[in-house]
């Protein structure tokens, strides 16, 4: 579904990224995992169009991403939960939502989709009047996973859903990442939970200082020493 070839990105002189190449298969869930100032960030930014490619070709269901206008990539079914969730905290839940079904195509489903939302959160439709800003942590996760949701996406990319959150509510944000893909979705998610994002997902990749270092099947990650030393403190 995603193929990312040889990709390059930075910041003004900084690169960030060094000739990464990852692939997402249709029905997935692929981590990349990796410390504090990885890059991790930068590759989600690059692969939703936030930050351009320097080098080397993304695409999706076979589309390079080049070949379209940064804000049309979500119209390809790409949609991002961003690092720090990136809510607005003076907008009610609804609201909240609303503002994910802004592409050509989720706008007239947007009744649908929120219903879709609620029905899968049924929290969310509790709290659908409460400003964003005043829900505990784990709730506005769920709400900007949902505000992802809404248009549509094929592909989710989460940033680091479980940072800053307390391990009760790391335990129930993995949950979600659990019920996203029983509902088909495909899900890239960058996490430094690595112990437990390797519970739920397929496959992961080691992004280390701009450049992936291994990868392998979520149980070959979680027995290899490298791994095992330095991210899980085994
Ligand atoms: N807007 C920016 N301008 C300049 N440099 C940046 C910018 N954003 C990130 N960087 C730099 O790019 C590198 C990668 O940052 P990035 O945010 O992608 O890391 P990360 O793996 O997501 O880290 P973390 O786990 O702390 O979120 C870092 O050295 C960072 O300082
Ligand atoms: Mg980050």
């Amino acid at each position: 579904m995603l193929d990312v070839q040889n990709a390059n990105a930075g910041y003004d002189t900084f690169q960030a990224l060094f000739d990464v190449s990852l692939e997402v298969n249709a029905g997935e869930a692929v981590a990349v995992i990796g410390p504090n100032g990885a890059g991790k960030t930068t590759l989600m930014r690059m692969i939703s169009g936030l930050i351009p490619i320097r080098a080397g070709e993304i695409r999706m269901e076979g589309r390079s991403l080049s070949e379209v206008r940064p804000h049309e990539i979500v119209e390809l079914g790409i949609a991002h939960v961003p690092e720090n969730r990136r809510l607005f905290p003076r907008m009610t839940v609804e609201d909240n939502l609303r503002m994910g079904a802004f592409t050509k195509t989720a706008r007239p489903q947007f009744r649908e989709r929120l219903d879709y939302i609620y029905e899968l959160f049924p929290r969310m439709k509790e709290r659908r009047l409460q400003y964003a800003g005043t829900m505990s942590g784990g709730e506005q996760q769920m709400c900007a996973i949902g505000r992802a949701l809404m248009s549509k996406p094929k592909l989710l990319l989460m940033d680091e859903p479980s940072a800053g959150l307390a391990p009760v509510i790391v335990q129930q944000v993995f949950d979600l990442v659990r019920r996203i893909r029983q509902e088909g979705y495909t899900v890239l998610i960058v996490e430094q939970n690595v112990q437990q994002v390797l519970q739920v997902v397929d496959r992961a990749y080691l992004l280390e200082a701009g450049s992936l270092q291994t990868s392998g099947t979520a149980e070959e990650l979680l027995a290899s020493d490298q791994v095992r030393e330095a991210y899980m403190g085994l």
